[in-house]
């Protein structure tokens, strides 16, 4: 039975939570193992529209336990309240599992965020201003906070007086800010114990049974490949390892355990935040795309940047996740459209590239290769076989599959749960 790793393709924003979702039926654990809530997944069942930030989108599906793995940052206001909306909307909760090594957002981590990026100006990130980089930088820094922390009150109130100390300096005396009162934090962060224990766990344990009782595990990566801090476009990327390698690390998960790395790659491109992209449209296409395909961030309602499909990131999505399986989203989003420009290379002064530049500055300086193939005019919404597709949707995804490496399982044709057409199960028959 197989372990999966479900990973972004481009920046994010590709549509995971809806491959999820489809597989939803047939799976029995999904876990979260990096980021925290600067994700954001819409899922849209039955006509109810739910936008997750926190909590892994296999919540939504009864027969499956959502786990937060240990690589996760928790917001735990935002975890609170995120079941609070959805118990009031009849959705049980109570599968759900947290890792007691998962590392808890402090406030002070928040504040520091935003303030950062205020005072590097030009320069910003453009985070989500969640607190997700500055809590990621103190577990790296072993100053850190953790789930398990939170149920021993004498070790928390140390570790927040002991990251205090340096923090403390640095808003008063760097960002002029007031300094952080120690007892508010600890107060706060232990107001949440009593809700929080039944939910704990050991989950690298737990899912190590599950996958030799023969489970079906989704490992579902928050952000995407692009946005990973090792193989992104640093330093515009988040502060995780968003690549199917996160799934190892943040879920304790070996690597002889992972059978399918299913990538999902947004018929055309977006990115929120700041750094560079080479397809970027700012022309009337860009602006349709972006109102057709409602592309405005789930956890800032930034408008997303928006740019034509980029194969040579596709192709390095492929190769750096070993990616078996493409599902591709929103090909409806094309319906409209004459024509459709698809990068396969770029030139960076003279010199042709089939594969991502390894120098940041070539990548800047990108311009892409496009080839441009015929559109379809017409509404391909209804369709949920390959074959029903035009003949120039079903050449689209031939032409894009040809040049990825690896097959394009599931296509996305509509927002809706059922508008998905299945070309192979990427799992393998389950
Ligand atoms: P951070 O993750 O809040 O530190 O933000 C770092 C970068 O990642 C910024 O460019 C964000 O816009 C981007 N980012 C973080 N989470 C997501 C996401 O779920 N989708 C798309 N972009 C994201």
């Amino acid at each position: 039975m197989p372990v999966i790793v479900l990973v972004g393709a481009q920046w994010g924003d590709e549509g995971k939570g809806k491959a999820t979702d489809l597989l939803g039926d047939r799976l029995d654990y999904v876990v979260k193992f990096n980021g925290g809530n600067n994700a954001g997944h819409t899922v849209v069942i039955d006509g109810e529209k739910y936008a997750l930030h926190l909590l892994p989108s296999g919540i939504l599906s009864p027969g499956v336990v959502p786990v937060i793995g240990n690589g996760v940052v928790v917001d735990l206001n935002v975890l609170f309240q995120e079941i609070d909306g959805l118990e009031a909307r009849g959705i049980d909760t109570s599968r759900l599992r947290i890792s007691a090594n998962a590392h808890v957002i402090a406030s002070y981590n928040r504040t520091l965020d935003k303030v950062s990026e205020r005072f590097l100006g030009a320069r910003r990130i453009g985070t989500t201003g969640r607190g997700i980089g500055p809590t990621y930088a103190d577990k790296m820094n072993r100053m850190g906070i953790r789930v398990q922390d939170l149920f021993d009150e004498s070790i928390l109130r140390q570790k927040v007086t002991a990251a205090l100390a340096m923090k403390n300096q640095v808003l008063s005396k760097i960002y002029n800010r007031s300094a952080v009162k120690g007892e508010e934090v600890v107060q706060e962060l232990l107001s949440y114990v009593d809700r929080l224990r039944p939910y704990v766990a050991d989950t690298a344990l737990e899912l190590s049974q599950a996958i030799d009782e023969g489970k079906v595990v989704l490992c579902e990566a928050g952000q995407a490949t692009l946005l990973d801090v090792d193989h992104g476009t640093y330093p515009f990327v988040t502060s995780s390892n968003a690549t199917s390698g996160g799934a190892c690390t943040g879920a304790g998960i070996p690597p002889t355990r992972i059978d399918r790395v299913v990538a999902v790659l947004k018929a055309f491109t977006t990115r929120v935040g700041e750094g560079p992209f080479p397809t970027e449209l700012h022309d009337k296409f860009g602006d349709y795309l972006r109102e057709v395909g409602h592309e405005y961030g789930t956890t800032t309602g930034r408008p997303r940047r928006i740019g034509w499909l980029d194969l040579v990131i596709g192709r390095y999505a492929q190769r750096i996740n070993g990616v078996t399986d493409f599902a591709m989203t929103k090909l409806d989003n094309y319906d409209g459209l004459d024509e459709i420009p698809v990068c396969v290379a770029y030139e960076v002064n003279g010199v042709r590239y089939d594969e991502m530049p390894v120098n940041q500055t070539d990548f800047h300086h990108a311009t892409p290769v496009y080839e441009t193939l015929p559109g379809w005019k017409q509404d391909i919404s209804g369709c949920r076989k390959f074959e029903e597709l035009p003949q120039q949707a079903q050449d689209f995804v031939e032409f894009v599959e040809a040049r990825l490496g690896a097959r394009i399982s599931i296509v996305g044709v509509g927002p809706g749960r059922e508008a998905v057409i299945e070309r192979h199960s990427v799992l393998g028959g389950v």
